[in-house]
């Protein structure tokens, strides 16, 4: 570590759970000042005993994000408990939901955005101008630093059929971010924004918190797809681990961190990064779709795969017959609900195709 985090204040939203709780380890043991804020006062309660039991001093308040007057309250009550506005704000809740996007409604995609991309935007617009009166002078005599994160996901460098709502939502933080990276740069205030693959989180159980006016979805939800995306995050990054290569990242003023694949604690600082090779998949992807010639090679590559595919299946059910294909995800994490293929849209919707509905 390069900076200094002792008595610094750091303000982590989603800091009950999953990334925002292994940020508030890393940087809370590192010497910072920490308040999680979070939506479900029972995981703060929980997470407030678990950091304050590490020596981390430690603040939690409940509030929901989408919840303007909720998050100046929040904001006004850390500054007075610590004496000042956050060297360090981590705009890290966030939630999803899949399905697909022909059957998405107007709650699925007010709830998803409402949190991904509103819930930061707040965070933006209440600490930004709090943040340079306090810090922007002591930053230039080089007395102290602040810095903005953001957890965004790969999703924000692409779009697929079931994650309309959340990949648009990390796209649009992406954009926010860069934009504030930009205008901050003058000020000496960094702005990075993260985006990580998988996390070993509780974000497979979101939906639970989506809030009662905005429980109509489009998608099917059940405790099995809950239980399969469990199964799915439980194979995900260590949050403490996340939480290290974020510090890199933003010690190193990338404005982008992408948690190397190959990272493994203990290897040495620059490993930590990388240039993401699916990242770079996806930008040539858009570049291919802007020329005929581009589109011509993308429809190659998709018959190769399905050769490529198909051979896998016809190679796998003579090797090992009767049994089902490898699946890439961990054994079920809750034993007594049976999996379920998560992405479907609900089953009463008639205007979608059968293979994209639950039967
Ligand atoms: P998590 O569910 O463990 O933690 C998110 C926290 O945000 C929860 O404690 C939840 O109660 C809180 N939250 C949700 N809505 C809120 C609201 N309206 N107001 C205040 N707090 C609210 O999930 P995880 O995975 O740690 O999520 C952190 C970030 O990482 C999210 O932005 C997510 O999109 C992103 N991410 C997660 C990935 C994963 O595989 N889990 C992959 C890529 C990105």
């Amino acid at each position: 570590m390069t900076r200094d985090y002792k008595g610094k204040i750091a303000f982590i939203t989603g800091g009950a759970s999953g990334a925002g709780l292994g940020q508030a380890k890393l940087f809370g043991g590192l010497g910072a000042k920490v308040t999680i804020v979070d939506i479900r006062q029972e995981a703060i309660d929980k997470a407030v005993e678990e950091l304050r039991g590490l020596g981390i001093d430690a603040l939690g308040i409940k509030m929901d994000l989408t919840n303007r007057q909720e998050y100046i309250a929040a904001a006004d009550k850390a500054e007075a408990h610590w004496g000042g506005p956050p060297n360090l704000l981590l705009n890290t809740a966030g939630v999803n939901s899949f399905g697909p996007a022909e059957a998405s409604t107007f709650e699925d995609f007010d709830w998803i955005l409402g949190v991904n991309l509103g819930g930061v935007i707040n965070g933006f617009v209440i600490f930004v101008p709090r943040i340079i009166k306090a810090y922007a002078a002591d930053i230039k005599a080089g007395k102290t630093w602040a810095h903005i994160g953001v957890v965004s996901s790969m999703g924000a460098f692409d779009g697929f059929s079931t994650d309309a709502p959340y990949s648009v939502s990390k796209a649009a933080v992406n954009n926010l971010a860069y934009s504030y990276y930009d205008a901050l740069k003058p000020y000496g205030i960094g702005v990075t924004v993260q985006c990580p693959a998988n996390i070993n989180s509780n974000i497979g159980e979101a939906v639970k918190t989506r809030p009662a006016h905005l429980q109509n979805t489009g998608y099917y939800v059940s405790e099995g797809t809950i239980n399969m995306l469990k199964s799915i995050h439980a194979t995900g990054m260590d949050p403490v681990e996340l939480a290290r290569t974020f510090c890199y990242a933003m010690e190193n003023g990338l404005p982008i961190c992408i948690p190397s694949y190959g990272y493994k604690p203990g290897d040495p600082d620059e490993k930590r990064v990388e240039r993401s090779a699916s990242a770079e998949q996806s930008f040539n992807k858009f570049l291919n779709w802007m020329t005929v010639d581009g589109m011509n090679a993308i429809k190659k590559q998709e018959e190769e795969q399905a050769a490529h595919m198909a051979e896998f299946r016809k190679k796998w059910e003579e090797d090992h017959p009767g049994e089902a294909p490898p699946s890439m995800f961990g054994p079920p994490q809750d034993s007594d609900v049976p999996i379920e293929v998560f992405g479907q849209a609900r089953p009463d919707l008639d205007f979608v195709r059968d293979e994209a509905k639950k039967h």
